[in-house]
C-alpha cells in the first residue's frame, strides 16, 4: 500500500481520545483511522510518570508496528508523560500531541478567570506548569485536578446523578468565584460537557482542544506530503486492550454530545 493511503494511528488511555477522532474525521473524511483505547489501564492520570511513559511507549510501537502513517496521542496526560521520548524515538513519523486549550481561553478578549480541569498527572507536569505560567500575566488561570473524572467516563456515567454528585462537590470552591471561561484538558471530558456546564451553575464558555489537534494533524500531514489520494469515505477501526469496550467506543464515536 502506498504509505500516504495508510491509516493515521490514534490512542488514549481509554475512550476519551475518541473525542478526538470525531474532529479529525470531520475535518479529514477521506483518511483511515485505526483508533486503540488502553482501557485496561486507565485512569492514566492517576498513576505515576514512569508507568504512563511506559504504557504509551508500548501501544505507539504497536501502532506503529503495523504500519501507521503518523499517530494523534489523543491524551493530554500521555502527551505530556511521552510525546518528546516518542519524537526522539521516530523522529521522521508525524507524531500530533494534544495539550489543554489554555492560549485561546486566556486571550480571549472576555476572558479574566479560566479554569483549567485536567488529571492530577497532566497538572503536575512541567509541560502543564510551564503552559499556565506563560498565560498567567493575560488571565487568571485556575487549575483543577480532577482525580477520578476520567475514570467515571471510562465506566459509562454521562448524564446520571453520580456524575451530578461528583461535579457539584469539584465545583463547590468556586461557586462565588467569576470564571468565564472552563478548558477541558482531558480528552474524556468532552463527553460531560453538558454535565460540567449544568453542574458549573453559572455561564461559562468551555473549550477543548480537539479541533486545534485536528488542524495540526492535517497541516503536518500536508508538509509530510503523506494526505490520502483515495477518492472514498475513510474507514474508522478500534482496538481496545478490553475488548468488551469495542460496542462502547463506537457508540461514543456516534454519540451527540
Ligand atoms: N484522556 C486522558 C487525557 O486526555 C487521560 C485520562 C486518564 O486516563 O486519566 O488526559
Amino acid at each position: 500500500m502506498d504509505k500516504q493511503n495508510r491509516p493515521i494511528g490514534f490512542f488514549d488511555s481509554g475512550l476519551g481520545g475518541i473525542s478526538v477522532l470525531r474532529a479529525c474525521t470531520a475535518l479529514l473524511p477521506r483518511e483511515d483511522f485505526l483508533y486503540f483505547g488502553d482501557s485496561a489501564h486507565a485512569p492514566y492520570g492517576e498513576k505515576s510518570l514512569e508507568t504512563v511513559r511506559s504504557l504509551t511507549l508500548q501501544a505507539v510501537d504497536s501502532l506503529i508496528d503495523q504500519g501507521v502513517k503518523a499517530v494523534v496521542v489523543a491524551c493530554n496526560t500521555a502527551t505530556s508523560a511521552a510525546i518528546t521520548l516518542l519524537r526522539d524515538k521516530y523522529p521522521s513519523l508525524p507524531i500530533i500531541g494534544i495539550e489543554p486549550a489554555v492560549k485561546p481561553a486566556a486571550q480571549a478578549h472576555n476572558s479574566s478567570s479560566v479554569l483549567v480541569m485536567a488529571t492530577p498527572l497532566t497538572i503536575q507536569e512541567d509541560k502543564y506548569q510551564k503552559l499556565a505560567a506563560a498565560f498567567c500575566h493575560e488571565a487568571n488561570v485556575i487549575s483543577l485536578p480532577c482525580k477520578g473524572l476520567a475514570e467515571l467516563v471510562e465506566q459509562g456515567h454521562l448524564e446520571d446523578a453520580v456524575m451530578d454528585e461528583y461535579l457539584q462537590a469539584l465545583f463547590l470552591p468556586f461557586r462565588h468565584c467569576s470564571v468565564e471561561y472552563i478548558v477541558l484538558g482531558c480528552t474524556h471530558y468532552p463527553f460531560v460537557r453538558s454535565a460540567i456546564r449544568r453542574n458549573f451553575g453559572q455561564p461559562v464558555e468551555i473549550i477543548d482542544g480537539s479541533d486545534g489537534t485536528a488542524r495540526q494533524l492535517k497541516r503536518q500531514l500536508e508538509a509530510a506530503g503523506l494526505l490520502t489520494s483515495q477518492e472514498e469515505p475513510g474507514r474508522v477501526t478500534f482496538r481496545n486492550s478490553r475488548p468488551e469496550m469495542l460496542d462502547k467506543c463506537r457508540e461514543l464515536y456516534n454519540l451527540e454530545y
